[in-house]
């Protein structure tokens, strides 16, 4: 039976790009032992932190092999996004996640000829369920970036039946009473990664178990101590770490996209260089890489 056991804080890395835009991936034994040095003991690789849908699917692969020999040293649990591109593609990622032995695989919707009902959306990952009949998989509900808003509790109480390697969604919503309800299911039988920086408080408050949040990456301390303090009844402590969290990134995204900005962030506050976001997403200029700085000075981050 395929069983998907981990749950917790997971970080959905980036991709690193060379100055020239191709793949580095020599960077990666270093920035999985980093992030398992602050805590974090899973990783996300190609979802929207990671550009997977930017990428071809020989690079995406390459990534994905020097992750898995990255977590055999670090114990990290490694969850890789495989959808974004054409079917076809994807059920390539999939079978090769698998035979190199990544623990669990999430995948966006079709993003052109979506799905607009639940069946339709279970119909779309079927096959790639039975492309990788080993390895939990979960739905990458991303509604704000895909438009796609399919009910998850609905979806959760039907897709067992079909999927039976079907194991959990990653919920990037800020809609948490729907975010519940998928918990919910089943009394718990699905894992659900909420995908909110500005919500890792209340959403553990209330019962999530497992983030996926892109600040995981430079400010791992935050949802840690977030974490904690929920652990130990200090909701008082929690919400105001979770206060100076959403500032800090609400400062970090101000002057551009979710991932250039996040990205420009992770190399200024941490040991690894990320690079930049590759196209069709746009740099960050010059001025407001000195904002970011003078900004994260402001609050003894730099
Ligand atoms: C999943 O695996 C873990 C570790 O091997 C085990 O403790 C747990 O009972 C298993 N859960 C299910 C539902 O099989
Ligand atoms: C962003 O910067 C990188 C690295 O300097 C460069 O290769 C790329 O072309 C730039 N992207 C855009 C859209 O200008």
């Amino acid at each position: 039976m395929v069983n998907l056991t981990y749950r917790g804080l997971c970080a959905p890395v980036f991709t690193i790009f060379n100055k020239d835009q191709s793949v580095n991936t020599k960077l990666i034994p270093e920035y999985a032992k980093s992030l398992a040095q602050n805590g974090i003991d899973g990783v996300l690789v190609h979802g929207t932190s990671g550009e997977g849908m930017s990428m071809t699917v020989a690079e995406r692969k390459s990534v994905v092999e020097e992750w898995v020999k990255a977590v055999k040293t670090t114990k990290q649990h490694l969850m890789v996004q495989v959808g974004g591109c054409p079917l076809p593609d994807v059920l390539e990622l999939a079978k090769h996640a698998e035979k190199v032995g990544v623990d669990s695989i999430l995948c966006l919707p079709e993003l052109y000829f979506k799905p607009s009902t639940v069946k339709e959306l279970i119909n779309y990952l079927k096959p790639i369920g039975e492309a990788a009949p080993k390895t939990p998989l979960l739905y990458y509900h991303i509604p704000g970036w895909t438009g796609i808003n399919i009910n998850m509790e609905q979806f959760l109480n039907q897709v067992g039946e079909v999927i039976p390697n079907f194991k959990g969604i990653k919920y990037t919503s800020n809609d948490l009473d729907g975010g519940l309800a998928a918990l919910r299911v089943k009394n718990r039988q699905f894992a659900v990664f909420l995908g909110a920086d500005t919500l890792v408080a209340p959403a553990l408050s209330m019962g999530f178990d497992s983030i996926i949040a892109t600040s995981l990456n430079m400010l791992p301390q935050y949802s840690v101590a977030i974490a904690k303090a929920i652990k130990e009844n200090n909701i008082i402590e929690a919400r105001k770490i979770q206060d100076e969290l959403s500032a800090i990134v609400a400062v970090i995204t101000k002057n551009g996209a979710w991932v250039p900005t996040m990205k420009v962030a992770t190399t200024l506050l941490t040991q690894i260089d990320v690079g930049k976001a590759r196209l069709p997403l746009l740099n960050l200029t010059d001025e407001h890489v000195t904002e970011m700085k003078e900004s994260l000075k402001k609050v003894s981050l730099l």
